[in-house]
């Protein structure tokens, strides 16, 4: 080699790790995805062929889209962050024409050097094989002629579509994928997944619990007013003994058997493996919520009454940048006084939040992970008399609500906590008379699980190790109450993100004060922004 040549590669290996190292190391690893999709395998009934979908492109208007984000089911088996992709997975290993064996089959967007200039580079087949680590990659285009027979299949499972994605001018677009997909799979047209779940509850029906899914058909007719033509439903809802329901069970299990369409196995099996987090996945979840934390003492130390909704908002997300935290996990909620009355506020766009509190819920997302916390906090560094007693009672309810949250326990076992304390805290201010009043003030429940998604999917069964979950007690009382009217606009939710362990319930968020007098005592810190000035504009 020459010289020059040998000094041109140094220059270019220089320069690939310069790029390299500019690039986060942390991600999931592609070895974590593969554990993941063979979990899927292990909980899969015989015979089943599993298609999921990347999520859809949404247009925001003209030619601008909405930042793409993946679906966080298809992010949780693949790693792949590009839209237009379906992945396959079989519950046992399959052989093609030529004695190839394989268990899945991904097909992803394909590389493009026209759209790659403008809108980012893509893995393509080759970066999916050697970075994501599948062996049988195709691109989208090769779905529609790839010899797959759904048909002979027992269950095609799959989450049904939402018809709200659009057909663009390329091929194997998303649009063009799902078509095949339902060409391969006799879609019928009408397909009802809520229909099909509910035929599935029937085909299974005991006598000891065919009351009990009457009971759930009723509901989801009052719900789903698309179904209430559903003569099957109708008559189980109506039936009035058993042999009448083994009749509709019997004629159920004939409609299944002509066809293996399922949307029932794809959410139950997710939702097992979801809710119980990997060492890989709380690695990831704590550092999003610690971020989140760190946010959160920052407006501690910014906060004046003269900031507006929407600045305390950018403060927060400036935090979440600076430690590369990529997105936040869902619309950030800062509102101040009456606007935390508002349990899902984001117009943020009040312009000075005064001697209010302001009720802060936000969640920074890193690498796919969110953070879900709430502080409320005095905008002038003092609480008030009426709001103190008010956030203290939040306060207890929600170390009530923490302390209740231990292996064993069931998942209502947190809210019953917080509630109990709110209601008697409530009583004892003479805002509500009975217990029951309670709900008016504390209309939402007090935990949820947290993970990929704010709300990640769970089974809500009795708590496990390695669970992470919210504890989020509020009380909102919005003007015109039937109460003292001191205590109208005072809103107060403090949340925070727990670890279920066998030592006891950890919190994640804990750094963040949540003490009142601890907060307090923050917000007399000073902040880099207090010095910070901008010119004034005309
Ligand atoms: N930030 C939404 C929630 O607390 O559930
Ligand atoms: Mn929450
Ligand atoms: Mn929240």
């Amino acid at each position: 080699m020459s010289k020059i040549t040998l000094s041109l590669l140094v220059v270019l290996m220089i320069a690939f790790q310069a790029t390299s190292q500019d690039l986060p190391t942390d991600y999931l690893p592609a070895d974590f995805h593969k554990d993941r999709r063979d979990a899927v395998r292990e909980k899969l009934p015989p015979n089943t062929a599993v298609v999921l979908f990347a999520n859809a492109e949404r247009n925001r208007a003209n030619d601008v889209d909405y930042v793409y984000h993946q679906d966080p089911n298809f992010y949780y088996l693949t790693g792949y962050k590009e839209p237009n992709a379906v992945l396959v997975i079989f519950s046992e290993e399959q052989t093609d024409a030529s004695g190839n064996t394989f268990d899945e089959i991904f097909y992803v967007q394909e590389r493009n050097a026209r759209a790659e200039q403008w809108t980012g580079k893509r893995l393509g087949v080759e970066g999916v094989k050697g970075q994501l680590g599948f062996e049988m990659v195709f691109n989208g285009s090769e779905f529609e002629n790839f010899p797959l027979d759904f048909t002979s299949f027992d269950n095609v499972s799959f989450v049904d579509f939402h018809n709200d994605y659009r057909d663009k001018s390329g091929s194997a677009d998303l649009f063009d994928l799902i078509k095949t997909f339902k060409v391969k799979a006799n879609y019928p047209s009408d397909y009802n997944p809520v229909r099909n779940n509910l035929y599935k509850s029937i085909s299974t029906v005991t006598a000891e619990n065919s009351e009990e899914v009457a009971q759930t058909i009723e509901r989801y007719l009052n719900r789903f007013p698309e179904l209430q033509d559903d003569e099957i439903l109708n008559d189980f809802v109506n039936a009035t003994n058993e042999e009448i329901r083994d009749e509709i069970k019997n004629k159920v299990l004939v409609i299944q058997r002509s066809s293996n369409l399922d949307s029932s196995i794809l959410p139950k099996v997710m939702a097992e493996l979801r809710q119980d987090k990997t060492p890989e996945e709380m690695e990831l979840l704590k550092k999003a919520v610690e971020i989140s934390a760190v946010g959160q003492i920052e407006v501690m130390k910014a906060m004046h009454p003269n900031m507006s909704e929407t600045e305390i908002q950018g403060v927060h997300e400036y935090v979440y940048k600076r430690y590369g935290a990529e997105y936040e996990g869902y619309p950030s909620i800062v509102g101040g006084g009456h606007n935390g009355c508002i349990l899902h506020y984001i117009e943020n766009n009040k312009t000075k939040v005064g001697d209010d509190l302001v009720l802060m819920d936000l969640g920074a997302e890193y690498h796919g992970y969110t953070a879900d916390v709430t502080r409320t906090i005095p905008a002038n560094g003092k609480f008030s008399p009426e709001q103190k007693a008010i956030y203290d009672i939040v306060y207890n309810a929600q170390e009530a609500g923490i302390a209740a949250s231990v292996v064993g326990a069931s998942f209502r076992d947190p809210h019953k906590a917080s509630y109990d304390v709110v209601a008697k805290g409530l009583m004892d201010l003479g805002i509500i008379q009975e217990e029951k009043e309670a709900r008016k003030y504390f209309p939402h429940g007090t935990s949820h699980y947290l993970g990929l998604d704010v709300h990640d999917p769970g089974t809500y069964q009795a708590f496990k190790p390695n669970q992470v979950i919210t504890v989020e007690p509020g009380i909102y009382i919005p003007a015109d109450s039937d109460c003292d009217e001191k205590w109208w606009g005072i809103a107060v939710r403090i949340e925070d993100d727990i670890l279920i362990t066998e030592n006891g319930p950890v919190n994640l968020s804990g750094m963040a004060p949540r003490k009142a007098e601890e907060i307090e005592e923050v917000m007399k810190q000073p902040s880099p922004l207090d010095s910070f000035q901008l010119p004034k504009l005309d």
